[in-house]
């Protein structure tokens, strides 16, 4: 790797943390460009940080001889093309957002942005939940089977919850407190949804999509799904 940036975490200026550090110099990082960091940490949760701040446009490594890490990373140019995991985890964040968004909405009592919003994010999540039903889940490994089981059930506890709430957006009355307390209930199900997949099912259908002769199709169709409902 040809590094035009190198980073020292361990000179971090007293008044900032390493993660506003190291995320002030990686916005100026150009696309297509590599830099490194030495760090005196374990790098695991700043780089999660960092991946979820960079909309997981990073592509990183790291070695540590057990006393300080050398972290080599490279941000993803244009034409490069995000992994499955990375492509499904970003819509998790984008959904999460128009969550957050529609919760803040409603919570200010402004009834009409909030509908928009909630009719956006539903559309949004029925459209991944069926890419992971049709597509995603039929190629998980045996042993994923039971993450697999408890995936599709809290699909259909999801779906549940958009129905009621697609019904509360039609009332033609102000019910904006009633969409609040459903809005909160989805968000405490995606969370541990979203942390479930994340952690036991992507990685399994990673391996099992790189094995495939088709995969450049199927991860075409992925990413051509998501970008239809999702910016
Ligand atoms: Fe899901
Ligand atoms: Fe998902």
């Amino acid at each position: 790797m040809s590094c035009c940036c190198v980073l020292d975490l361990r000179l971090t200026p007293a008044h900032i943390t390493p993660y506003r550090y190291a995320y002030s110099v990686l916005q100026e990082l150009g696309p297509g460009q590599d830099m490194q960091i030495w760090s005196s940490e374990d790098p695991s949760l700043l780089m999660e940080q960092l991946q979820y701040q960079m909309r997981h446009a990073l592509v990183w490594s790291a070695t540590s001889d057990g006393r300080e890490w050398l972290i080599t990373i490279h941000k993803r140019g244009a034409d490069e093309l995000l992994p499955l995991g990375g492509t499904l985890r970003r819509d998790h964040e984008t959904m999460d957002l128009q969550l957050v968004g529609a919760l803040r909405l409603s919570g200010a009592h402004n009834w009409r942005e909030a509908v928009v919003e909630v009719a956006r994010l539903d559309h949004a999540l029925r459209t991944h939940i069926l890419l992971e039903n049709e597509l995603l889940a039929p190629l998980a490994s045996v042993k994923a089977a039971e993450a697999t089981a408890i995936m599709r059930r809290e699909h259909d506890d999801i779906v549940l919850q958009l129905d009621v709430i697609a019904e509360i957006r039609e009332s033609p009355d102000d019910k904006c407190q009633e969409l609040d307390t459903w809005l909160g209930l989805l968000a405490a199900t995606l969370n541990k949804h979203e942390y479930r997949e994340e952690s036991l099912l992507f990685p399994s259908w990673e391996r099992m999509i790189a094995q495939r002769s088709d995969r450049e199709s199927l991860l075409a169709e992925v990413r051509a799904r998501l970008k239809a409902v999702t910016p």
